[in-house]
């Protein structure tokens, strides 16, 4: 089948209505919404990177369709949903092997394991899906997920770990505070485009701005 520019606008509308649905019901840090903001963020990014701006659409919004932690820790359903979505709409072999390729290996927990593919196109989103875990919205995103495990806001008494491997990583009871320390902060030095470093840069200074003063407001000060 022939694909042509026209297409464009038209898979995408088809790729935002079809996570749109199979997101419906999604805890609030992995909703749609989170989809829609790494969209427009990858966007953003690429334009700035001249990344090829299809697939970088493309895995935005399927990179989360089926996310591990809510599927038994199975990695494989969501690079398979996204490829079978892409046969259905008649997506180019080589820019739906990429597209897959890009949400295969993202899902790999804060690079604690060895990358074996990589990309500008894929810089690029995992770029825009670190940034939504940053700032007022990383914060936000934090607490909601540690809300939903039923974890503590904080405990002094609990130090962060700092040397996690990734099963300790997915298993970890810690309080929220300590994912800040665990992940959170780490993500600025881990960005693969300048873009994405300036925008981190701006983020992580709000968080710790957050955390000075969640310390001091802990204390009554
Ligand atoms: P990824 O975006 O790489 O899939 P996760 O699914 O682990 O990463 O994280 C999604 C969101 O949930 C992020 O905003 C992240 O900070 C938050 N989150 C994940 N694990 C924890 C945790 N242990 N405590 C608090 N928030 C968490
Ligand atoms: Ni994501």
């Amino acid at each position: 089948m022939k694909f042509n520019m026209a297409d464009h606008s038209s898979i995408i509308d088809a790729a935002a209505a079809y996570v749109k649905e199979e997101l419906a019901g999604a805890e609030g840090g992995h909703d749609w919404w989170h989809i829609y903001r790494v969209w427009q963020q990858a966007r953003h990014i690429a334009a700035a990177e001249s990344a090829d701006m299809l697939v970088v659409e493309l895995a935005a919004l399927l990179h989360d369709i089926a996310d591990p932690k809510f599927h038994n820790g199975d990695e494989s359903i969501g690079p398979a949903r996204a490829a079978a979505f892409m046969q259905a709409q008649h997506i180019p072999e080589v820019t739906a092997t990429h597209v897959v390729n890009i949400i295969r290996y993202m899902s790999f927990k804060n690079g604690l394991e060895e990358k074996v593919f990589h990309s500008v196109e894929m810089g690029v989103v995992q770029d825009a899906d670190r940034l939504d875990a940053m700032g007022a919205i990383g914060i936000a995103r934090a607490f909601n997920y540690g809300g939903f495990k039923n974890r503590a806001l904080y405990d002094p008494a609990i130090p962060p770990n700092l040397h996690m491997s990734k099963e300790a990583y997915k298993h970890s009871s810690a309080p929220t505070i300590n994912h800040f320390y665990e992940k959170l902060l780490l993500l600025k030095d881990r960005m693969n485009t300048a873009t994405g470093r300036r925008l981190a840069g701006e983020r992580h200074a709000y968080m710790e701005a957050f955390l000075e003063r969640f310390y001091k407001e802990w204390e009554g000060q």
